[in-house]
Order: structure tokens, then C-alpha cells, then sequence
């Protein structure tokens, strides 16, 4: 008996479904040009305004953020691909306009490498956001702890990120006005957003840390040996979920500030296991922490700095 392929299935990309190996062809490169640019008309047609920030939510996060302007509209509408949901991601998308003339597009759950997406899916809506206008970007996930000194609900700022997914939405041609083909990524997030988050969080009276995050491919939970080898590589919380969306952000200048609320600590770090309903319950306990925060840092004038630059579809 033969098995349909993705493809038949209508998953994904008839090029990406006949490589096992996913390669990435200069005819998938063209089609999400053409598929961005497709998902621009869309969002105007919806007569919203452009957006000046976008933030994402990670598992069990998706805080209320105000005001949303207009109806809440499903993920899907925007995208070209069908969609998988998983539970503490509702996959929907409000635009909040928390600032006068700084509307923010806000990304209630985002899609994972794990779910079977391609990089240039995982990142699409991230790249959608950039050519809408969006210069700054600020995500939220849950992560597993690597240090003995942190407990689950800990809110951790990320200072730098190792990408260990082993994707990297860069690859193919992309077109030289989203950005360059080898992009530095000395500060993949901002100092100077971390300094305006960790000022907000000390007026706030939130404890907020500092770490390096480092994404894995997942969805299995890590072993206690890869929890020790990530500590011994300097990683102080790992997730499934991030790191490519700041490659994509960053290639196209959008200025980036990400949070990892700890929900566990990692094998070998706790004494327990790991659960995804563990997961989003920590998750949901650190909701009124993060929406304060977060509430505070969109409606700070300094958010949007002024040396970002635009791209164009
Ligand atoms: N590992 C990977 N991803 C995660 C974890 C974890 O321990 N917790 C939440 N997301």
C-alpha cells in the first residue's frame, strides 16, 4: 500500500515534501516572496493600519494586552499554509493600539519547526510583520531552566541565543531588499531594549534575570546528558521555539527583546520530569507578572527606536 506524500496531504510545499532532506529550492524561495506579498494585500484589505511593533507569545502566554482594534482574526487567514493547533497556542491575531500612532501586531501563539513547518514557514508571519512596517519585535516563551538558582514562574530576559535547531530560515535566495546574505548577529537582541526592559521591570518591582537561551528542534524533552551539555556550553534555558524567528527578524533590521518565563527546570536540574501540561499551567501562573510588563514596555515612547530601518515586499 502506498502512503499519500505531505504533499497529497496538502501540508506543505510539494518541493519541501519530495526532499526528505528538505532542501531548500530557489522555487520555494520564489513562492514565499510571492506568498508574503500576497499576505501583505490581505492585511490591507482588512483595512487595519500597518503595525510599528509586533509581539509573539510563546505556550500558555498569550496575556491580555488591552484593546484589541476590531475583531480577533485566526492566524490562518493570513497565511498560505494550513495550520496545526496545539494547546496554549490559540494561533489568533489582534491588532492593539496601545500608543497612539504605534499599532502592534500582536500574535496570540506562533508555529514551530516541530509541527512539521520549514524554516520559511516557521518565520513567515515574523517577515510578514517586518514588511508591514513592524521594526520592533518582542516574543515570549516558555523554557526549561539549566541553573540550580532558578525556580518555574522566573521571568529571564534573553541576552543572546544558541540556535541548535539545525534550520536556519537564511537559506536559499532571498531577496537582497529584505536584507543581507550573511547577517551579522553580534546583538541578535537589543541592548537597548534590555536596558528599557530591565528599567521597566525594576519600576514594576518584577525580578527579572539575564540568560542565554538555546533552541532545540524538540518536541521530546531534552535527556539530563543534553541538559549537561547544554550547561556546559553556557546555555541557561532551552525551548523549542525562537531562535529562528530572531534569524528571520534580524535579517530584515527589526530590532528584537525576547522573554523566557521558566516553567520547569530541565532534567537533571529539578528532580521531576517534564510535562506540557506542566508547562502551561507554570506558564499561565507568570501571566499577570508578564502582562504587566509587557502592558508597560508597549506603551513606553522609547520603544521603537529611531535607527531601524524598513523593507520592502
Ligand atoms: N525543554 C524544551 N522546551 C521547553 C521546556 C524544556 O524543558 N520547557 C518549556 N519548553
Amino acid at each position: 500500500m502506498c502512503l499519500p506524500t505531505l504533499a497529497e496531504l496538502g501540508r506543505v510545499d510539494p518541493d519541501i515534501a519530495d526532499n526528505p532532506g528538505h532542501p531548500v529550492t530557489m522555487s520555494t524561495v520564489n513562492s514565499v516572496r510571492q506568498e508574503l506579498a500576497r499576505a501583505v494585500e490581505t492585511w490591507d484589505d482588512t483595512g487595519w493600519p500597518r503595525p510599528a511593533v509586533m509581539l509573539v507569545s510563546g505556550s500558555g502566554l498569550a496575556v491580555d494586552l488591552g484593546n484589541p482594534k476590531g475583531r480577533e482574526t485566526p492566524l490562518g487567514d493570513l497565511l498560505p499554509f494550513d495550520t496545526d493547533q496545539i494547546e496554549g497556542h490559540p494561533l489568533e491575531v489582534q491588532l492593539l493600539t496601545t500608543e497612539p500612532d504605534r499599532p502592534v501586531l500582536y500574535l496570540k501563539g506562533r508555529l514551530h519547526s516541530y509541527q512539521g513547518y520549514d524554516a520559511h514557514q516557521t518565520v513567515f508571519t515574523i517577515r510578514l510583520g517586518a514588511l508591514l512596517g513592524a521594526r520592533t519585535l518582542i516574543m515570549t516563551n516558555a523554557a526549561g531552566g539549566l541553573r540550580g538558582d532558578q525556580r518555574p514562574g522566573d521571568l529571564i530576559l534573553i541576552r543572546d541565543q544558541i540556535n541548535l535547531t539545525g534550520l536556519n530560515p537564511l537559506r536559499g535566495e532571498l531577496p537582497t531588499e529584505w536584507g543581507p546574505r550573511f547577517p551579522d548577529m553580534t546583538e541578535p537582541f537589543s541592548g537597548r531594549l534590555r536596558t528599557l526592559a530591565r528599567k521597566t521591570a525594576r519600576k514594576l518591582g518584577t525580578p527579572l534575570g539575564q540568560g542565554t537561551y538555546a533552541a532545540v528542534a524538540g518536541p521530546s524533552y531534552e535527556t539530563p546528558a543534553e541538559v549537561a551539555m547544554l550547561r556546559r556550553n553556557g546555555a541557561d534555558m532551552v525551548g523549542m521555539s525562537t531562535a529562528l524567528e530572531i534569524i528571520a527578524a534580524r535579517h530584515m533590521g527589526v530590532e528584537c527583546l525576547a522573554l523566557s518565563v521558566i516553567t520547569n527546570l530541565a532534567p537533571g536540574v529539578g528532580n521531576g520530569g517534564v510535562s506540557h501540561e506542566e508547562v502551561l499551567q507554570e506558564g499561565r501562573k507568570a501571566s499577570d507578572r508578564l502582562q504587566g510588563l509587557l502592558a508597560s514596555l508597549l506603551a513606553d515612547p522609547s520603544l521603537v527606536g529611531c535607527n531601524a530601518q524598513t523593507v520592502s515586499a
